[in-house]
């Protein structure tokens, strides 16, 4: 069975409107990729805008205007949502992108609507820069009378969805702020322990708290920043990037608020031993001697030191002390410090432990000189994962970080579609893996074709690349039916 999708509005299904909205929707694309190579006479415009024509005429049946709507992800025609199969997703997906690109919440077309309209409509809308958040539409609008059209209007994009856009961007804008404020709130703490300074923990929980409700709304935008490893002082980079990580994967654990900021301020601290190591040994560029390496491997026994220093830690001292000192010691019960009791690790330990093993590998100033790319970084971890990781939560790990997982729908920058069969056993290419190939650069469904992702081309580039992901659960897709 095909998986539908719950709407509060109407799902036109197979009737001959249903048709002409999609043939719509289609051909709108066509023309508007037709207009962006060539001219306005040119003969390439013939069939979509007899087509468009045709599919204008069976909407206008009902009516004399009609609105092709764009919310959220879908698109209406009036206030019933256009059900489309596999086949027209590309054009479904390029038609709302760029609806909303534009900031333009609709089209309206009024009968009759002639050839020239479309096409002339096409090459203002192609080369249309929404001004501003004031009423974008109105200024298109304004072109559109300009050259001639009066069949065609646009509608503003509805209130819900301009809100959404404007905090979509000021929640990255937040999370960029948050980022860069908890680098300095960790400078100041690992400054202020340095000298001997009384340490202002209260900054320290609001931006970790910051975090977690970042986090908790929507976690990509910190993550993409936690892989910027260009920062000059990478060592307060680095706490705020583990912090991040461990508290994404409590996250998906399901721990609570408080948790969260818990495990949160015992990630920030898990290096702070560090202070006591000489900048000199921390900033070599070349490989630790066997004394610089005994003095690195005390940092874990300095930390809870420090913590120990800091007033007002109160309940959060214990989990901070046993991060601090456990970060190092692996699933195994390998690793440093050396302890006589063998314990295993406490559970925050053994997230800070996969969360700091990651961003240390993937940048070039901790231990390791040379970063692997996240991809090779990943692969070598699940080498270690149930020997130096705890297995379970390296799978949590694996999964947030994971480029592709099997069965993810992508966009081929061919404008193919398709499904991610199976990874690539090369570890730096998991984000070239081998995909079933279901639609075609038309949007045609093909018959389940295995194409190699890292294949490439005569003239060395590769011949197919993931542009995105998709969300298979939005497209009636059956991954039964490619898998089984
Ligand atoms: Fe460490
Ligand atoms: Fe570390």
């Amino acid at each position: 069975m095909a998986e539908t999708v719950t709407s509060p509005f109407k799902t036109e299904g197979s009737g001959p409107i249903a048709k002409s909205s999609r043939i719509l929707i289609n051909q709108i694309q066509v023309l508007l990729r037709t207009s962006q190579i060539h001219d306005i006479g040119n003969v390439a415009f013939d069939r979509p805008v007899t087509n468009l024509i045709g599919a204008l005429d069976g909407l206008f049946k009902t009516d004399t205007e009609f609105a092709l709507r764009c919310r959220g992800e879908y698109l209406y025609i009036d206030d019933t949502r256009v059900r489309y199969d596999i086949e027209d997703m590309v054009s479904y997906e390029l038609v709302s992108s760029i609806m909303k690109e534009k900031k333009i919440g609709s089209f309206n077309f009024q009968k009759p609507v002639s050839q020239d309209d479309l096409k002339k409509f096409a090459f203002a809308l192609n080369s249309f820069v929404p001004p501003g958040p004031n009423q974008p539409e109105e200024e298109f609008n304004n072109i559109l009378k300009e050259r001639g059209i009066y069949s065609i209007w646009a509608g503003p994009l509805e209130e819900a969805e301009q809100i959404k856009l404007d905090d979509l961007a000021d929640r990255r804008k937040m999370a960029k702020k948050t980022y860069f404020q908890a680098v300095s709130v960790t400078r100041g703490v690992m400054n202020s322990i340095k000298s001997e300074q009384p340490t202002h923990l209260k900054k320290v929980k609001r931006v970790i708290q910051g975090i977690v409700d970042i986090i908790l709304g929507e976690e990509a935008s910190l993550l993409g920043l936690t892989a910027i490893k260009d920062f000059d002082e990478y060592t307060y980079n680095h706490c705020v990037n583990v912090s991040i990580l461990a508290m994404t994967i409590g996250q998906k654990l399901g721990l609570d608020k408080n948790m969260l900021t818990k495990l949160g301020i015992a990630a920030l601290f898990h290096d702070i031993g560090k202070v006591d190591v000489p900048i000199e040994i921390l900033n070599k560029p070349a490989s630790f001697t066997e004394d610089e390496w005994t003095v690195v491997r005390k940092h874990p026994e300095m930390g809870v030191k420090a913590i120990s220093k800091i007033r007002g830690l109160n309940e959060l001292a214990a989990s901070s002390m046993a991060v601090a000192f456990e970060h190092h010691i692996f699933y195994d019960l390998t690793g440093y410090p050396v302890t006589r009791e063998k314990k295993m690790p406490n559970f925050f330990s053994r997230i800070v432990s996969i969360s700091d093993q990651y961003d240390s590998m993937t940048s070039a100033r901790v231990y390791a000189r040379i970063p692997y790319s996240p991809d090779k970084a990943l692969s070598l971890m699940m080498e270690r994962s149930g020997v130096q990781l705890d297995p379970l939560l390296f799978k949590i790990f694996a999964n947030i970080i994971g480029v592709y997982p099997i069965g993810t729908l992508v966009m081929l920058d061919t404008r193919e579609l398709g499904l991610v069969f199976e990874s690539n056993p090369n570890p730096e290419k998991l984000d070239r893996p081998k995909v079933i190939l279901i639609t075609d650069s038309s949007g045609k469904r093909v018959a389940g074709k295995t194409v190699d992702l890292s294949e490439t081309g005569q003239a060395g580039g590769y011949r197919r690349s993931i542009i995105k992901a998709l969300d298979p659960k939005k497209y009636r897709i059956n991954l039964a039916e490619y898998f089984l």
